[in-house]
């Protein structure tokens, strides 16, 4: 950077204003802790939907995984859909024209001595994407989903608690988070918001001052009261035998997506029958699959689903529901106990990720197992979805740039 803007005072002052922040959030995490998530069953997939393209998602009553945070003084708890695809923290607050149904009481700014708006010419508000001018000159936000759902508020800050699975609660100042006056989608009723744990700045890994993070759901059909877990800082490293580790690729910079984890995936197998996307891996796309624990299925491109499909049902010794219309185009099967399917491989650029059934086959009601892959239109961009990262311990690497795959037992 240019001299003169370094040694402008305003320049100096605000710079080392954000250092100090950053460097008390470091030493808030600096030994590193550790949470537990707690499951819902929701529909939909929230995470922003890259290059504008929607895809089927037609599983009734799937799971979100959601972070139990305290947001103020004194706290009041949200629970928030942990979202790798999503670059902001939000929460529905009072006044709430027009918010969809919640189970707990909304956060009410004016009940918090702790809360403060951000001004629109804050260098916050020029982190999140749609940050524009309120007419009180507040930093106006609204941010979209995948499947429509939608954000929109005032940016604020806030003391944030974590409750750690340590025992000692972690509490954090000044988080940039929106407080959604106007929301609305496919959220079920047990959803307070959205925690977005992208790269952003605006995301809570950045806000902690970590570089890496780990998480490990449980698979979907898992009894509800045990937890999925998440660890940040110290401690979250993903490391020993059977470790895949895969580079992450940046998503195109300067677009909504740009902070999102993306890996490059080469091709896809059934047990032994391999399906590539081109015959020629160089032509292929990098960080053609975004990691993304805020949609549930595992999206793919029309043609490597319907090949991934069809080899699917050649391989289950069964016959597929055909006359269920809630069940729509999936591939399911009635099954009284877990569906003894076939292995499926992501050919990911740096390592194969193998999915056992229970990655794969999800039930969306008793006795009914489907395939949880859906499909796109979009040739560009596929999605990996919470389903099959169930029973992997992840680990983000933000300092590496890479994301690792350990296969883990994630109900202990
Ligand atoms: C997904 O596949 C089904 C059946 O194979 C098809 O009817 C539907 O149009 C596809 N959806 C998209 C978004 O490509
Ligand atoms: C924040 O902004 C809103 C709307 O602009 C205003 O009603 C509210 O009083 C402000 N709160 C604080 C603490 O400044
Ligand atoms: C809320 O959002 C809806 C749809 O996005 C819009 O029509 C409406 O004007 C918004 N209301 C407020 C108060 O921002």
């Amino acid at each position: 950077m240019a001299y003169p803007v370094m040694f402008n005072p305003f320049f100096l002052l605000m710079s080392l204003s954000i250092l100090l922040i950053h460097l008390t959030l470091y030493q808030a995490v600096n030994g590193g802790f550790s949470v537990n998530l707690i499951r819902t069953k929701s529909t939909n997939a929230h995470s922003q939907r890259v290059m504008g393209t929607t895809y089927t998602n037609s599983y009734a009553y799937l799971g979100q995984h959601l972070l139990e945070l305290s947001i103020g003084t004194p706290p009041v708890k949200i629970y928030g859909i942990l979202d790798t695809g999503s670059d902001l923290i939000w929460a529905q607050c009072v006044p709430c024209p027009n918010c969809f149904k919640q189970l707990k009481p909304l956060f009410d700014p004016k009940k918090s001595s702790t809360y403060k708006n951000i001004s629109c010419q804050s260098d916050k508000c020029h982190q999140v994407y749609t940050g524009a001018c309120s007419p009180e000159n507040m930093c106006d936000y609204s941010y979209g989903y995948a499947d429509s759902s939608v954000s929109h508020g005032i940016l604020a800050s806030e003391t944030i608690t974590l409750k750690s699975s340590e025992g000692k609660p972690v509490q954090l100042s000044d988080i940039t988070f929106g407080c959604g006056h106007n929301n609305s989608g496919t959220f079920n009723d047990h959803e307070m918001g959205i925690i977005g744990i992208s790269k952003a700045p605006t995301s809570l890994v950045s806000q902690i001052g970590g570089n890496k993070f780990s998480q490990c759901l449980v698979p979907f059909h898992t009894d509800t009261s045990i937890a999925s877990k998440m660890s940040f800082g110290k401690g979250s490293e993903v490391v020993g035998d059977g470790v895949i580790s895969i580079p992450l690729v940046n998503g195109i910079s300067g677009s909504s997506y740009s902070n999102l984890y993306f890996v490059t995936l080469l091709g896809m197998s059934v047990e032994d029958t391999r399906f590539d996307i081109s015959n020629n891996p160089e032509t292929i796309r990098k960080g053609n699959m975004l990691i993304d624990s805020g949609t549930p299925p595992t999206v793919l491109h029309q043609k490597l689903y319907d090949e991934v499909f069809n080899e699917v049902r050649k391989q289950v010794p069964m016959n597929p529901i055909t006359d269920d219309p809630d069940l729509g185009t999936q591939l399911c099967y009635k099954t009284s106990t877990n569906l003894k399917g076939p292995m499926i491989t992501m050919h990911l650029e740096g390592g194969d990720i193998h999915l056992s059934p229970i990655q794969t086959f999800i039930p969306p009601k008793d006795g009914v197992f489907c395939l949880g892959f859906s499909n796109t239109s979009n040739e560009d961009i596929g999605t990996i979805g919470n389903f099959a990262q169930g029973n992997f311990l992840m680990g983000y690497d933000l300092e590496k740039n890479v994301v690792s795959f350990k296969p883990t037992d994630c109900t202990k």
